[in-house]
């Protein structure tokens, strides 16, 4: 088994289709040449059946991104899959991907049909996409609720039909890491043509488990990870690219597996897409919220003054960040005070430590953070009074 991991980013899909505006063509091209810079496998750039506004802007992805594969969405219908053709037969690579649910929940209540309806239709839908391509991703829609006996029949059979990947979306975010690996595992014992295929999989985070999960399904053999930049996406959002990558990264030595995204390029991509989607970043979320590379506790400060590694898994410039920030709170210590002051242009004979140090601690007391320009000011003070 390869030991690369496909980065199959839907930011532009999944993410989207959560937002409360919608994203210009011009807002969703930025983003797709920043995933591409980024180093994402495949691009899923819309759904070009659902409206003539998303039709557009796959065309336009598929006619501008070089170094990626861009996918577009169907459902497993006709029409659907002809629509994305269209819209994707410009671009260098492409992929089509379609779907239907396979749980019963899904199939009875929502789809109204038999297990075989659903069999023939994916098969059907399969085949019909290879008249565009030979790059076919199917989904199982809800395969987390799906009884195992029957996904791994619809695996197979979508792969003896043509499919080149599958994928296992926990749609609504309902299973437990042992229980999701539990799935991928079965799959592979199972499915006597699997190896024909990549697994994929697609966590959403209703339970805050969607990278848990993902990471599980890997340790359990899948090789594409379906995710979005932030972590946006339906709901609770799905897998976070940047934190399932940085696990990758992080953990080679443990895991061995290795991915194309360039991790430098991540905290600029977050950006663009927090801007550009009005979806504000939670200050700790891990990876690129802004205080993933802060240090407020005194000990931890000191250590990592010492000692990057001391209180730092990775580095803020493997993600693209300058440097980590030492918050000045009450709980600095003097380290950490005479570090910045250094930082500011002053020599330890400019000032008296011990003096800064105690109106520090009175100002920290008092209004919690302490700015560089506060502590500049402490500083004119404490030399005001030698002076007079
Ligand atoms: O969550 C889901 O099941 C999906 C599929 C369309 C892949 O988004
Ligand atoms: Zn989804």
């Amino acid at each position: 088994m390869t030991n690369q991991v496909k980065i199959f980013d839907t930011t532009l899909r999944d993410g989207e289709q959560a937002l409360p505006a919608s994203l210009s063509v011009k807002e969703k091209l930025q983003i797709a040449l920043a995933l591409e810079r980024l180093g994402v496998d495949i691009i899923e750039a819309g759904f070009p059946v659902s409206s003539p506004g998303d039709f557009k802007s796959v065309q336009m992805i598929a006619k501008e991104v070089k170094n990626a594969t861009v996918a577009g969405l169907s459902r497993a219908l006709p029409a659907d899959i002809d629509a994305c053709g269209e819209a994707l037969k410009v671009a260098d690579q492409f992929r089509i991907h379609t779907f239907i649910a396979t749980s019963d929940i899904h199939v009875s209540n929502k789809l109204k049909k038999t297990q075989e309806d659903i069999v023939e239709m994916a098969v059907a839908a399969v085949k019909h996409a290879g008249r565009y391509t030979n790059d076919i991703e199917f989904s199982c829609e809800d395969a987390g609720r799906t009884h195992i006996d029957y996904l791994c029949r619809m695996v197979e059979a979508v792969i003896n039909a043509g499919a080149t990947t599958v994928n296992i979306p926990d749609t609504v975010g309902y299973t437990t890491p042992t229980e999701f690996g539990g799935i991928i595992k079965q799959l592979f014992n199972r499915v006597p043509n699997i190896d024909k295929a990549t697994i994929s999989v697609h966590c959403h985070n209703d339970l805050g488990l969607a990278v848990a999960n993902s990471l599980a399904a890997v340790e359990n053999g899948a090789r594409q990870v379906e995710c979005t930049i932030n972590g946006i996406g339906e709901r609770a959002g799905n897998c976070s690219l940047e934190e399932i990558a940085m696990i990758l990264q992080t953990r080679q030595a443990m895991y061995d597996l290795n991915t194309n995204i360039n991790s430098k390029e991540i905290s600029r991509t977050s950006k663009l897409v927090s801007q550009l989607c009005n979806m504000p970043v939670q200050s700790n979320k891990a990876i690129v919220g802004s205080n993933a590379f802060s240090h407020s506790s005194g000990i931890h400060q000191d250590g990592v003054l010492k000692a990057q590694n001391t209180y730092e898994i990775m580095t803020p410039e493997s993600v693209g960040i300058n440097k980590n920030h030492l918050n000045l709170t009450s709980r600095s210590g003097r380290h950490v005070i005479k570090h910045r002051l250094h930082e500011l242009g002053y020599k330890e004979s400019d000032y008296d430590l011990e003096a800064i140090y105690a109106a520090f601690l009175k100002l920290a007391d008092k209004k919690g953070q302490v700015y560089d320009y506060d502590l500049e000011a402490l500083l004119f003070f404490d030399q005001q009074k030698h002076d007079q």
